[in-house]
């Protein structure tokens, strides 16, 4: 696939076609809960990184929070929102909040999208922490290389399959078109680990269903960039 728009757009309507909106809210609901996200304070300001159409947000919002900030680079996949959460379009590296000014960042299916790994998770995560507060949490659910997710990328790799399910069709899609970037994704658990559990002082951390579920605290920063 070639790199640029065209496989932006094709990965965009893979996307869509993965689940609706409202499955999608329903899936990050359960995932919040399952995080223990309904049980936090409502009166921090939560930022959703890679908040694409903003079902995260609309999870976030079903459970009490209003204080919403999203970002995501794809202008279209933002236009999508309805909802009260200020969205943004950006890059995840260079965060346009103050510092210390978030209780909570998620991160619910993007860092993985990052393409020169090391360097694109080490400068998101340091922006992560500059913006959060001290002992503000960062919430990070991401695919994870368990049977199985290998089990599912197996079967997307059958054409039969994926006449079958058009789920499994419209993801194989997105893996494909994620290609390297995504393989390098999977094959990088210590990395991705060691950036997350050396930034974040680590407070749950488990791995099911093909996903990474880590919950960290900022220690805060002391070399903070100006906002
Ligand atoms: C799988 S989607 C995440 C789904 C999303 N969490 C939601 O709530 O719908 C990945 C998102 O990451 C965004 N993205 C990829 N690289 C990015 C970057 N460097 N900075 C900001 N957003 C990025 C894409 O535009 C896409 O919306």
């Amino acid at each position: 696939v070639p790199p640029g728009r065209n496989a932006e757009d094709a990965w965009e309507a893979a996307y869509r076609q993965f689940e609706t909106p409202a499955q999608e809210a329903r899936k990050f609901l359960r995932r919040l809960k399952k995080l223990g996200v309904a049980s936090w304070s409502r009166d921090e300001g939560i930022v959703e990184l890679f908040c694409g159409r903003g079902n995260g947000l609309h999870a976030l919002e079903q459970l009490g929070f209003s204080r919403l900030f999203g970002l995501d680079r794809s202008a279209a996949l933002l236009a999508d929102y309805r909802g009260a959460a200020r969205l943004v379009a950006g890059d995840c590296r260079t965060l346009p909040y103050a510092n210390g000014s978030c209780g909570m960042a998620i991160v619910q299916g993007g860092l993985h999208h990052l393409s020169r790994l090391a360097e694109e998770l080490e400068g998101t995560l340091m922006e992560v922490r500059r913006v959060l507060k001290k002992d503000g949490r960062l919430v990070v659910v991401e695919p994870w290389p368990t049977p199985f997710l290998l089990l599912v990328h197996a079967l997307g790799r059958n054409p039969l399959a994926r006449r079958i399910s058009r789920k499994l069709d419209a993801l194989a899609s997105m893996v494909e078109l994620e290609g390297e970037t995504y393989r390098s994704w999977l094959r990088s658990s210590s990395l991705i680990l060691n950036a997350l559990e050396g930034s974040f002082r680590t407070e749950m951390r488990r791995f099911e269903w093909g996903k990474l579920l880590f919950v960290g605290r900022s220690p805060g920063d002391r070399s903070l960039r100006a906002a």
